[in-house]
């Protein structure tokens, strides 16, 4: 073990260098291929900084129009995709759905599993980007029981998005602008983390030479867990908690300070923000602006601007630099956009697509690259004979 150097967590250790995303936990600062992410929020649409993750550069108009024209080439999903829905039970997770689902690319676009050429990872991204939304639109049709709607090309991502998850073939669907502005924004700030858990996992998957469709699939695995992106949901099942409890914060707040109980305040605490996290103050900003335009006003608003409140004054949270993060308040813009609280993970997912896309082809493209293959220090019994079953005690 003399050459082991043990970081269990991961917590110092550097997997890899990257030039995708910039982050400073200490000063509160996210950057995207050197870009601002306030900067990105307030003036791109998804599609556009998909585009800057993924090639490394903002686009040039004709650059955009192009990538667009190739998105909606790809929206619609395999008639037998479809068809793979009828089997899911109708309360299974979408997480589980989407997870599978993705994965099933592979199956039917075989040439996704040739690696090494360049013109079909292109196709493979394209198709990914694509289908994505139009799939898990088909996780939360599933779940109500509705007709899967078709995407309509003449329109944007998000646009398409919200039509697919809202839209009936009974009635025009109506777009309101107000809302895919706030899709746009949530989309963004979910776009890329650097390493994260649900990122290293899907460099991990690619360093193997495994396809693009079942790299991204065990990503989805990785994010769904309630520490990582699986915490929106974790979080606003909680601010209802609360809410129930007669908005008593304060007791949440001991009983996450209680080291006898493992309740954790979700949405609070950062493994690299130790400061404040950029996303959160972006998303609380967008939330309080999205409800007044919806003339929403959601008790869970509420509830988490006092308990964001407590957490900030209580010397525990201050001593450990716990911080709203991101799941913190976007639970809150899902749910007046209509959006389900189990489809909330689903939507950290669509998010962070373009940055699972720019490490993975990163990645794939670094000369350096080997495959991963941590060590370990063992901890197990040391050599021992065999014993014959009929004479182990
Ligand atoms: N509530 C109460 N105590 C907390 C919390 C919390 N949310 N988060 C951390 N702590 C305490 C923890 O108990 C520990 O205390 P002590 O030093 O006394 O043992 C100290 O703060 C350090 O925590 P840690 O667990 O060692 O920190 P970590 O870097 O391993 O974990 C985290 C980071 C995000 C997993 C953790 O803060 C957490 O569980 N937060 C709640 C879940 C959550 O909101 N996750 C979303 C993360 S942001 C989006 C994403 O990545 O998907």
């Amino acid at each position: 073990t003399g050459l082991i150097t043990l970081d269990e967590g991961f917590v110092n250790t550097g997997s890899t260098t990257s030039a995708i995303t910039f982050l400073d936990g200490e000063k509160g600062i996210l950057r995207y291929r050197g870009y601002p992410i306030e900067q990105l929020a307030a003036n791109c649409d998804f599609a556009e900084v998909a585009y800057l993750l993924i090639y490394g550069e903002l686009p040039t108009a004709d650059q955009m129009h192009t990538f667009r024209d190739t998105l909606r080439q790809h929206t619609i999903v395999h008639e037998d995709i479809r068809r793979f829905f009828e089997g899911f039970p109708r309360d299974a997770h979408p997480m589980a759905m989407l997870s599978s689902v993705i994965a099933t690319l592979s199956a039917f676009y075989p040439d996704s599993t040739s690696v090494k050429d360049p013109q079909q990872l292109h196709v493979s991204m394209m198709r990914l980007l694509a289908k994505t939304p139009t799939i898990a639109s088909y996780c939360y049709k599933k779940s109500i029981g509705q007709p899967f709607m078709y995407p309509k090309n003449d329109l944007d991502y998000s646009q398409n998005f919200l039509r697919l998850m809202f839209g009936t073939p009974a009635e025009e669907y109506e777009i309101d602008p107000v809302e895919v502005e706030a899709l746009n924004l949530l989309l963004i700030v979910h776009a890329d983390h650097e390493q994260n858990c649900s990122t290293s996992t899907v460099r991990m998957v690619g360093s193997s030479d495994a396809n693009l469709f079942a790299s991204i699939s065990a990503g989805i695995g990785a994010l769904w867990g309630p520490l990582h992106g699986g915490a929106n949901e974790a979080c606003v099942a909680m601010l209802d908690r609360i809410r129930r409890d007669n908005g008593n914060v304060e007791k949440y707040v001991d009983m996450a300070k209680d080291k006898d109980n493992n309740f954790r305040l979700m949405g609070f605490g950062h493994r690299v923000y130790k400061n404040f996290d950029p996303r959160a103050k972006i998303i609380k900003a967008a939330c309080d602006k999205l409800l007044a335009k919806m003339k929403i006003n959601d008790p869970i608003f509420e509830i988490a601007q006092k308990l964001e409140e407590a957490a900030l004054t209580d010397e525990y949270f201050v001593e450990r630099k716990l911080y709203p993060n991101v799941d913190f308040y976007s639970g809150v813009v899902y749910r007046a956009l209509g959006i389900p609280v189990p489809m909330f993970t689903v939507m950290f997912a669509i998010g962070r697509l373009p940055g699972w896309i720019a490490h993975w082809l990163e990645m794939r493209n670094c000369p350096t690259t080997r495959i991963n293959r941590p060590r370990q220090v063992y901890t197990g019994a040391t050599e021992r004979d065999f014993v014959p079953i009929d004479q182990r005690k």
